[in-house]
């Protein structure tokens, strides 16, 4: 049994109108920001979040450090932040509770990093069903302001620093970092061809650094504690610290988890989560949102090479593999946002796809025609596979459509419809093939547990 840590990033969650200046100031928030810029260097700082070894917490896992180490200011350009704050994949809540509880330590990270990346304004682009989470944002950061550490000059230097919020209109494809900067610019909601990347060209022709919520909260403790001793909080080499776990779905104790980086997928049920509801058998996890091919726990791990990364785990379930960036993709999966969505042995698994993949059909941007067509495709063949219409070459349709998707298109999201779906089929074959022989028996197919569940609302 892994015990939780004393928490970094959460340790505000718990304190009475947490969000509150004065509330956040008692408990140390802007202590480090003050420091950060009245006593440090920008190339200081910008070290330490390199040393960190921080991965991107949005989805791809990116090392910050190195991301802020593409920017290369000429004459005449100004560097932006932009902070991602569209959280839109399902299955994922992690952003909006910073937001809610701590807005103060997104506002500190944000004024750090622009100190340190040497940019004036930072852009909080917010997913626009999350009203409640642009209140206190928008309240914070006027309260910020109005103490004096935004503004001309924060805590009396000479960097101006203002932090706008933007939001979104409830798009999913705008969590693409380019399709987002489109948006902010009031422009279309769809992705940009890369290159040229963010860092090079990004919000308003500029350099610009986009990087999630969480990434930009854990920066101040990151600066406080160092960026080598943060780093080594992991259990993971080259992908440092803690972060935020979520769990929803068939366990006792859902919710948001803050732990070192390299727990595993039982420990995060088990030790954190509560353990299966009414203890029934894990039939499968999605790890990490849902563009991230799914877990079986009755797979065990084939990595008899020494030199292949998981050989330590060689033979041992899938979900004893620690949770990493590196150690994921090994497996063939994805830590993505690393909020997990657990399913006991009640959920038939084509239904709990088709759920899935109509959310992709929905929210394709429709530029790209294999992502616009190849969503609806696999929505048509799993309509039928799950209403009894379907034939056993159904099964291998759908594992040819996803391959004719990915990486055929201008962004990562029809990768991240096509991943999750040739997982399910890979790993759930038998399911698939039964329900093209026989359909998905009516009371599984509408059992509201189980959309709520894929959802990620249960
Ligand atoms: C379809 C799609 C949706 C995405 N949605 C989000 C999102 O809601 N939040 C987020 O931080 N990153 C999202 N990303 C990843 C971003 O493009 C980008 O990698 C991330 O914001 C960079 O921040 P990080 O390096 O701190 O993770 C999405 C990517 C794709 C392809």
């Amino acid at each position: 049994m892994s015990a939780p840590t004393k928490p970094l990033l959460t340790s505000r969650f718990g304190i009475d109108e947490s969000w509150k200046l004065a509330n956040a100031e008692r408990a140390g928030a802007y202590r480090i920001a003050r420091q950060a810029l009245t006593s440090r260097k920008p190339a200081d700082l910008k070290n330490e979040v390199k040393n960190a070894n921080i991965r991107g917490r949005g989805g791809a896992g990116f090392p910050a450090g190195v991301k802020w180490g593409f920017l290369n200011k000429k004459e005449g350009e100004e560097i932006y932040l932009v902070i991602n704050a569209d959280e839109s994949e399902p299955g994922t809540f992690k952003d909006r509770s910073i937001m809610d509880l701590d807005p103060h330590r997104l506002i500190e990270g944000a004024i750090i990093s622009c100190f340190a990346i040497d940019a004036h304004v930072a852009y909080i682009y917010v997913r626009g069903e999350l009203a409640f989470s642009i209140g206190r944002l928008e309240q914070a950061i006027a309260d910020a302001r109005q103490a004096g550490y935004l503004g001309e000059r924060p805590f009396g230097i000479d960097h101006a620093i203002e932090v706008y919020v933007h939001s979104g209109a409830g798009a999913y494809i705008c969590g693409e970092e380019t399709a987002l900067l489109n948006s902010l610019e009031g422009r279309r909601g769809e992705p940009r061809l890369k290159p040229p990347f963010p860092a090079v060209k990004g919000a308003f022709g500029m350099p610009t650094i986009v990087n999630n919520v969480e990434t930009i909260a854990s920066v101040p403790d990151i600066v406080e504690m160092g960026g080598d001793a943060w780093s080594s909080l992991s259990r993971l080499p080259l992908d440092g610290g803690i972060r935020i776990y979520g769990v929803s779905g068939h366990v006792k104790n859902p919710g948001l988890f803050e732990a070192p980086v390299g727990i595993t997928m039982r420990e995060l049920i088990e030790d954190y989560a509560g353990g299966m509801l009414g203890d029934r058998p894990l039939k499968a996890v999605i790890p990490g949102g849902s563009s991230t091919p799914v877990l079986d726990p009755r797979r065990k791990v084939d990595a008899p090479a020494e030199a292949h990364p998981l050989h330590k785990w060689h033979g041992q379930s899938e979900i004893d593999v620690p949770m990493g960036v590196d150690t994921y993709r090994a497996l063939g999966t994805m830590l993505g946002t690393c909020c997990a969505i657990v399913m006991d042995d009640t959920v038939n698994m084509v239904e709990a796809c088709r759920n899935l993949m109509r959310f992709y059909k929905h929210e394709s941007c429709g530029q790209c025609t294999p992502c616009r067509e190849g969503t609806g495709w696999l929505v048509d063949v799993l309509d039928n596979l799950c209403e009894g219409r379907g034939k056993v070459e159904d099964v291998e349709l759908l594992v040819d459509i996803s391959n004719n998707m990915m990486g055929n298109t201008i962004c990562a999201f029809a990768d991240g419809t096509a991943m999750p779906m040739l997982g399910m089929v890979q790993k759930f074959r038998d399911e698939f093939m039964e329900a093209a022989t026989r359909g998905v028996p009516e009371g599984v197919r509408h059992d509201e547990s189980v959309r709520a569940m894929v959802e990620g609302r249960a």
